[in-house]
């Protein structure tokens, strides 16, 4: 469905993601990990079409490259940000509605708009500011205006960041929803492995925008090489 073939960023000296190349399947649920800075959110701002960049991207066998974010959305990717962005000053049911006219022109549908609400659980906040939401919700509300544009390949960008085991819960709940309920297909880039064995058909560990480890999780987070860089890095954050 998508594939990145020989993909860089660089960003002046910095090299961001290093000829990095990956396929994920039409139904998949595909996790990309990797330390801080390892340029996993770059990777989704390529796909997106926020950078341009050097090597290809597919999808569907279209190529994407150089295409702007809007033409992207609506061919149907669709992403959330790492920190919740919304429009604080619209109510929910706003957002969601900017996100179905964003990845959909012409075709506005307030009552699919109410039913994405209405599935992540938000239908008690429909009318309320978004300034008002807690983190759980602005990330539910995130995913709902995701869902609004009518993808068919929705990234996440970690999901799960500052939330308790019972929103985690939660949220891998809606996230098996969308991709089985739904059909959507699914890239997620996760801190938590545990998060990352359960919801994953393939995983992509990634440092300093360099493919590490690829394949199955189980074996994947048993690689040493991925053992040394998390052990590094809780050692790191321990200090
Ligand atoms: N717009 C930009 N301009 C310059 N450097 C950037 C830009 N965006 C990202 N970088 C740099 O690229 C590298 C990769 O960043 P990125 O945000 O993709 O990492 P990440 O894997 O998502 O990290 P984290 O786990 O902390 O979210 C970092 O060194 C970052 O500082
Ligand atoms: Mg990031």
């Amino acid at each position: 469905m998508l594939t990145l073939s020989n993909v860089t960023k660089k960003f002046g000296e910095l090299v961001a993601v290093n000829n990095l190349s990956f396929t994920v399947e039409d139904g998949q649920i595909f996790g990309i990990a990797g330390p801080n800075g390892a340029g996993k959110s770059t990777v989704y701002n390529l796909i997106t079409g926020f950078y341009p960049y050097e090597g290809k991207i597919t999808f569907d066998g279209r190529d994407i490259s150089g295409l702007p974010p809007h033409r992207i959305s609506q061919l149907g990717i669709a992403r959330t940000f790492q920190v919740p962005h919304t429009f604080p000053s619209l109510s929910v049911a706003e957002n969601v509605a900017v996100g179905n006219r964003f990845g959909d022109p012409g075709r506005y549908d307030p009552d699919y708009v109410r039913e994405v609400i209405s599935f992540v659980g938000l239908d008690a906040q429909l009318g309320h500011p978004t300034a008002q939401l807690n983190l759980l919700g602005k990330k539910k509300l995130m995913i709902a205006a995701a869902l609004a544009t009518r993808p068919r390949l929705l990234m996440l960008d970690e999901p799960m960041a500052g939330s308790n085991a019972t929103e985690i819960r939660q949220l891998m709940d809606l996230i098996v929803a969308i991709n089985r309920d739904r059909g959507i297909t699914i890239i997620i880039i996760e801190h938590f492995m545990r998060v990352l064995t359960e919801l994953t058909e393939k995983l992509l560990i990634i440092e300093t925008g360099t493919e590490i480890a690829f394949g199955d999780p189980e074996v994947v987070t048993s690689d040493p090489r991925v053992c040394e860089i998390y052990l590094g890095e809780q050692s790191a954050e321990s200090n």
